[in-house]
């Protein structure tokens, strides 16, 4: 089978499962599958039911894919992503934003959580994605796919100028403050070094992370409409002699953010 019809087969029995186009997908990253509770109406497709779908291994993922209703609109949520580091090769990786496209969903939030290399952030804050720098292999290498997208495609505005002005609106409302900053994608899976984090600042960066990035060109290639949100689980700077960056202080601290971030993202929904 060719990735093209794989893509169709996993579209084609999502539409089976589901009675509308959804207006937006989204991606919840480590931890912030809270936001998956919240939705009404649930049906939920596990991973392991949808063809070409693989397994979600990561910490803090749990495999499902759910469909219903978020902020009066109707929602296709990834609870838990692919990562790169779990050795899927990035087609893979980003199969579910293909399957997305071949939908028709034309707007996808993604949501991840990342280490801080801007001194002046904390861990609890929320960033708005506002760039991207890739430093994993470019999931466009290899055939174009025509059917999707340019050979080449601009990345001059990777997030959506529109939804990140909404979303600080929103935030001004709700009392939530936000970053604004550039996530920065490694492969993973170690965390950065000390001199790791400073060169991450040092290229233009605010935080890094091991995942959204190739989601984001993919969802670019097929022109969707995207909106980024960071949740800062670590500090990548001033380390303590006893400090030491582990997985499950960062879900720990993703949860703890996770409900800040679900506010925005249901209000931003709902005003779509
Ligand atoms: N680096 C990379 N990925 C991450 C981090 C980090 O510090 N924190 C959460 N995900």
């Amino acid at each position: 089978m060719t990735y093209l019809e794989k893509i169709h087969e996993s579209a084609n029995f999502i539409k089976s499962q589901i009675p509308k186009t959804p207006d937006v997908a989204i991606v919840l990253g480590s931890g912030l599958g809270d936001l998956a509770e919240q939705i009404q109406n649930p049906i939920v497709m596990p991973y392991s039911t949808i063809p070409n779908f693989m397994q979600s291994t990561a910490v803090g993922h749990k495999g499902n894919l759910i469909y219903g209703e978020l902020g009066g609109k109707q929602v296709l949520a990834m609870q838990g992503r692919f990562h790169y580091y779990e050795g899927y090769p990035m087609e893979m990786v980003t199969l579910p934003m293909r399957v997305f496209n071949a939908l028709g969903i034309s707007t996808v939030f993604v949501s991840n959580a990342a280490g801080a290399a801007n001194p002046t952030y904390r861990v609890g804050d929320l960033m708005i994605i506002k760039d991207q720098i890739n430093l994993m292999p470019n999931p466009l290498v290899g055939k174009n796919l025509d059917e999707f997208g340019p050979r080449f495609p601009d990345m001059t505005r990777p997030y959506d100028l529109d939804l990140i002005k909404k979303c600080k609106e929103i935030a001004a409302k709700l009392n939530i403050s936000l970053q604004e900053g550039v996530y920065v994608g490694g492969t993973g899976p170690t965390y950065e070094t000390p001199a790791e984090y400073k060169y991450y600042r040092h290229i233009g960066g605010d935080v890094a992370g091991m995942s959204t990035v190739p989601e984001v060109i993919v969802a670019r290639h097929g022109n969707m409409r995207v909106f980024g949100m960071t949740v800062i689980t670590n500090e990548g700077f001033d380390f303590t002699e006893d400090f030491v960056n582990d997985g499950d202080d960062v879900v720990l601290q993703a949860g703890i953010a996770a409900k800040k971030m679900t506010t925005l993202f249901t209000e931003m929904i709902r005003n779509l």
